[in-house]
């Protein structure tokens, strides 16, 4: 296989798009079309200042890198979620985007939450505590959405996320299998700020591949995590995902022709009254909108009642890199 632009060897082949390309042709195209989904979607312009969520895996930490290569004003957040899994996870994830600014951009700066030193708890301590669920994932999503959102809100930013388009086929698929219609109304590479405390959320890695931004961060030398969450294991995401998958090696380009014939549809309104229909008010601790009566989902699993202190870490945001 011979790469289109030079006639070298190629990298990597991708049947979808009919194209082949070396890694030094592929570490010029991923920005290209990253820019090119950018003006397409009108996700964000020059000035904005982004925020870009990094999990320490190969999609956020590319994205990073391409932003930023693109001149883009993009500081980084990072989550520590206290995830352990006897495999260090969460220390580990924190410790690849500490080298990836090291080696990359030393310049960059990075906001870090620690979950458990800024709200006394870690997420498997609290999934335990509350809810008596030994998989934290959905506690854990709840709180990664509240903190980055705040964040982002506190810094004027606009938040963007390293979601790929398996992650946005599986959760597609999920959603339609149960004709979410409410979810589906939501789901955009866009989401717009619909009130004063909700950041405007973008997914510029929404047409990419999986194995593309992982071949991204290997020929640009970026080392991630590879491990996915220890919890993740049994997810239905992750079922989702092999089904595509499957569907994908029998005919190339399936998945992503299902997500974007899915975003024409939702383009021409066909989700639209589910859209109109979410009412909004500010939760009554945290001020955090949200369609919940009384306290947001994330001041209730916290225990925030009105008598609750606020914690430290609300006050000011720890920076480090720089
Ligand atoms: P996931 O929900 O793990 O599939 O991750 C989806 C996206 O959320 C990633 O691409 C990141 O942009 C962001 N993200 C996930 N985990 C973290 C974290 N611990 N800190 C900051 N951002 C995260
Ligand atoms: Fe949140 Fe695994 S439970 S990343
Ligand atoms: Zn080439
Ligand atoms: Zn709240």
């Amino acid at each position: 296989m011979k790469c289109k632009a030079c006639g070298g060897p190629a990298a990597i082949n991708m049947r979808h798009h009919k194209l082949a390309l070396c890694g030094e042709h592929y570490l010029e195209w991923v920005p290209q079309q990253v820019q090119r989904f950018i003006e397409k979607y009108q996700m964000f312009s020059p000035q904005d200042k982004l925020l870009v969520a990094v999990s320490g895996g190969k999609d956020s930490l590319s994205l990073w890198d391409v932003l930023l290569r693109l001149g883009y004003r993009a500081d980084g957040v990072y989550i520590g979620l206290g995830i352990d899994g006897g495999v260090n996870y969460s220390d580990q994830s924190h410790e690849k985007i500490v080298q990836f600014m090291a080696k990359f951009w030393p310049q960059a700066k990075l906001h870090v939450v620690d979950v458990e030193q800024t709200y006394g708890m870690t997420i498997p301590e609290l999934s335990l505590a509350r809810r008596r669920e030994a998989k934290p994932c959905s506690v854990c999503g709840l709180n990664k959405r509240h903190i980055m959102n705040r964040v982002a809100v506190e810094g004027g930013y606009t938040l963007v996320t390293g979601h790929n388009l398996d992650d946005e086929a599986a959760v597609l698929m999920q959603n339609t299998l149960r004709w979410q219609v409410g979810y589906l109304a939501r789901q955009s590479p866009v989401l717009e700020a619909t009130h004063p405390k909700f950041a405007r959320k973008v997914k510029p890695l929404c047409r990419f591949y999986e194995r593309e931004m992982a071949a991204y961060a290997i020929v640009r030398g970026i080392d991630y995590i590879y491990d996915e969450c220890p919890h993740a294991e049994g997810a239905t995401t992750l079922f989702y995902k092999t089904l595509l998958n499957q569907l994908e090696t029998n005919s190339p380009g399936a998945k992503l022709s299902f997500y974007l014939e899915f975003l024409r549809a939702r383009q021409e309104g066909l989700f639209q009254k589910a859209h109109d229909e979410v009412v909004l008010h500010e939760c009554e601790y945290c001020g955090q909108p949200t369609s919940a009566p009384g306290l947001c989902s994330f001041c209730r699993i916290w225990d925030r009642g009105a008598d609750a202190r606020e914690p430290a870490g609300e006050l000011g945001l720890p920076v480090a890199g720089g």
